[in-house]
């Protein structure tokens, strides 16, 4: 747990806290000093060297490690891509649906996920969603749908929609079980507590750089179980999903035994550089410890969001670090809020407010005190 001298001391690389409340981490992070000297090296890099390529391809592998580190996976599991739809593509792309039609997922993904898979039905995937019950999806839904006939369960770890955090373990289980495969897309989650992929035992990982890992946008990894990669064969490629990138052969298509199969042309350098520091960054301060000052915070919040008699989308079980709130005038409360400074973001009916280990208490007590001026505007409990 960190203490609040070194909560202050962390606010001091991310200028943009001294102007303003950012709760904003669930669409972008802030900017940190380390990431924009991050950017400026790239640019060094690029004015200076005769053959940056050569230093860039070292940054490129250096990340490919440092995220395998940061997940518990081996660095030839990982793919670097520009996006999250762009790791989800040539898995969904490889995979067959002719014996096993079904996708099962929750009415709670991001749409990529709805729309990557929906795509695939020219190729036979019948994609079913899951109703959730108020703004939980129970895992029993799992459990009915899933089954023989299931090739893929694509799992939202917190949802981008009301902060419900999605049971992985259990859903795993129930998906193993009957020989489905788990997606699971961690971009709401991934950079505010730490993760194992292999203790998960899913079979792909997704996530990108821009919210919680405190990166750049144009970045994004995908993580493949080592026993399937060399069993997919994606049917979208590029140079960079060869096993020898600069063989320039043309006319030969020989994938990597590695996840960089599923890669797609040259990868995004200038992200690349902006990602690493904030990488570093999050492993310096501890992922144990940015769980704590999340949870603190978030819970703080949501505590003070009872008092004030505002429904909460995000069950109280579902701990941090995006806690939404249901307005009548969504777009009339960012209004207010951002007025006061306090930076969240909107989707449908609820209002974001998504905590990071560099929020305070003062930035709850900040959002609060909006909130208590604004109660026509939300959802009362
Ligand atoms: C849960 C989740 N998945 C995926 C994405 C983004 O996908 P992409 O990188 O393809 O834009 C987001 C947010 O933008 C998200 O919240």
């Amino acid at each position: 747990m960190l203490r609040d001298s070194e909560v202050e001391a962390l606010r001091s690389s991310f200028p943009i806290l001294e102007q303003k409340t950012y709760l904003y981490n669930c669409s972008q992070g802030a900017l940190s000093s380390e990431v924009e000297s991050g950017f400026a090296d790239y640019l060094r890099s690029w004015r200076t060297s005769s053959a940056p390529w050569d230093e860039w391809m070292g940054m490129y592998e250096r990340l490919r490690t440092a995220f395998a580190r940061f997940i518990n996976a081996e660095p030839d599991e990982i793919a670097i891509v520009n996006s999250a739809s762009g790791g989800i593509n040539p898995i969904a792309s490889a995979l067959s649906f002719d014996d096993r039609p079904k996708v099962v997922m929750s009415e709670f993904e991001f749409p990529t996920m709805g729309h990557v898979w929906l795509a695939q039905r020219p190729r036979g995937a019948r994609v079913q969603f899951l109703e959730g019950v108020g703004d939980t999806m129970p895992v029993e839904a799992y459990d009915r749908a899933v089954d023989e006939r299931t090739r893929v369960v694509p799992v939202t770890q917190l949802s981008f929609l009301n902060g419900f955090r999605s049971d992985v373990e259990a859903i795993t289980t129930i998906a193993h079980d009957r020989g489905a495969l788990v997606f699971l897309d961690g971009y709401q989650d991934c950079g505010t507590r730490p993760i194992d992929v292999k203790a998960l035992d899913v079979d792909f990982f997704v996530t990108g750089t821009l919210k919680y890992l405190l990166g750049p946008p144009g970045l994004a990894f995908l993580y493949v179980k080592r026993e399937l990669i060399e069993t997919l064969t994606p049917t979208m490629s590029s140079w960079f999903s060869q096993r020898n990138v600069f063989a320039f052969d043309t006319q030969h298509l020989d994938l990597a035994p590695s996840a960089q199969r599923f890669e797609n042309g040259a990868p995004p350098i200038p992200s690349i550089y902006g990602a690493l520091p904030a990488l570093d960054l999050l492993s310096r301060v501890g992922l144990q410890n940015v769980a704590a000052q999340i949870e603190r915070v978030s819970r703080t919040f949501l505590d003070g969001v009872h008092a004030l008699g505002i429904a909460s989308k995000t069950p109280d079980s579902s701990v941090g670090p995006l806690v939404v709130l249901r307005a009548h005038d969504p777009a009339a409360a960012l209004a207010r809020l951002t007025a006061r400074g306090v930076v969240v973001s909107t989707r449908k009916d609820g209002v974001r407010f998504a905590f990071h280990v560099y929020n305070d208490i003062a930035d709850v007590h900040r959002a609060l005190n909006v909130l208590e001026e604004i109660p026509d505007l939300m959802v009362s409990a």
